[in-house]
């Protein structure tokens, strides 16, 4: 077993499943609410500008790794900017929070009319954050990229907003499946472009958010969100890890594992152990300790958190993580509490 190894030597080698000394470990959404230094931003950019001014992104990128010394850095993005480059704009709703699109897409004009040719140009300002942050995290933190999954993203496309509880994607899906594959193969290209350029700009792995594929059933799933997602790790041939963030994974595990993604992350739900067993040697989890753990106490989280660990301890290939984002009443010196006992448990 390895002893001296960087941050970023530990995440990679975790995403590759080999022995690690301890398993790595970053939280989705660590930079946003939770964190003072982002508030303070906010005050004076809106969220919107912070994602498209690179510097800005830079900066929110860094500052969970400055407190908290993350083993990878995750790009700080949204996954409604591939949407936006495509000719579908949206906005963050500062005062109620939630998300809002333009327009929703709903007609066979408005799909033909989404731009998948010139997307990845309006997209260039994600790359220049990438050039910023890799330099500056000095090879000591691994930097993770992102998109959203053709589905979760076309849910938002289809839908028009976070907050609408209809499921006009699902009825495209079912009732309008040649409709329903010529926005998914659209989407699905600009995403698979997108990853590619955030790779060639220096990020290490790319996570997928297939967050809205707990909505489909298990017998739906393949058709409806794995095989786009397996077309897009196809594409990426292996050029870095890829991790797939799913949500109620149990009930379709061979549809996450066909699509060739290294990591599964895995929500609280599941038993993190029973998931790993189910796999292949070469296919390694991430997860899964439940967000709301976060608002508790230090001595919960550092409990909860070594359970986890002590159950994941003769497994290689695991990445460790909450079970879905970082809430925005999360309390400092609970993640301080998580780090440290990932950090130091035997
Ligand atoms: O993990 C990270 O820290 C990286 C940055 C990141 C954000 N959004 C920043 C953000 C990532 C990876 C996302 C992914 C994302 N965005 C998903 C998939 C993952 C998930 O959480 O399920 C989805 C569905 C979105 C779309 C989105 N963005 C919604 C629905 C909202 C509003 C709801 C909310 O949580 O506020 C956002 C806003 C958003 N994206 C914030 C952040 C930090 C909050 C902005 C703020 O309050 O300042």
């Amino acid at each position: 077993m390895e002893t001296s190894r960087t941050n970023r030597q530990r995440f990679l080698a975790a995403c590759r499943c080999d022995k690690v000394d301890r398993p790595p470990v970053w939280l989705m959404r660590q930079a946003g609410r939770s964190l003072p230094e982002y508030r303070a931003l906010k005050e004076k950019h809106p969220f919107i500008e912070l994602v498209r001014t690179p510097e800005l992104a830079a900066e929110v990128t860094l500052q969970p790794i400055r407190r908290f010394d993350f083993d990878a850095a995750v790009l700080f993005s949204d996954i409604l900017v591939v949407p936006e480059a495509m000719g579908q704009p949206y906005s963050f709703l500062e005062n109620g929070g939630g998300i809002e699109m333009d327009f929703a897409v709903n007609s066979a004009e408005q799909i033909r009319r989404l731009d998948d040719t010139q997307a990845i140009d309006r997209l260039n300002y994600v790359a220049e954050a990438i050039r910023l942050i890799r330099p500056a995290l000095n090879d000591r933190t691994a930097l993770l990229g992102f998109a959203g999954s053709p589905w979760t993203l076309a849910r938002y496309m289809v839908e028009g907003s976070s907050s609408a509880r209809n499921e006009h994607a699902k009825a495209l899906f079912y009732s309008k499946p040649a409709l329903f594959s010529e926005l998914m193969e659209k989407v699905t290209s600009v995403v698979t472009e997108f990853l590619k350029l955030q790779i060639s700009s220096g990020v290490d792995a790319v996570q997928i958010f297939d967050s809205g594929g707990d909505s489909l059933a298990d017998n739906a799933y393949e058709a409806a969100s794995g095989r786009w997602i397996r077309d897009i790790v196809t594409s990426l041939a292996g050029r870095v890890p890829v991790i797939l963030f799913s949500k109620g994974a149990q009930g379709r595990l061979p549809s996450l594992v066909a699509t060739g993604a290294n990591i599964l992350s895995v929500d609280w739900t599941q038993s993190l152990a029973e998931i790993r067993g189910m796999l292949p040697d070469a296919v390694g989890v991430q997860g899964n300790l439940d967000p709301f753990l976060l608002t508790t106490t230090p001595e919960i989280v550092t409990a909860e958190t070594a359970r986890i660990l002590s159950e994941m301890k003769s497994f290689t290939g695991h990445v460790f993580n909450l079970g879905h984002g970082v809430p925005a009443t999360a309390r400092l010196e609970c993640i301080e509490a998580l780090v440290n006992t990932v950090r130091t448990h035997q």
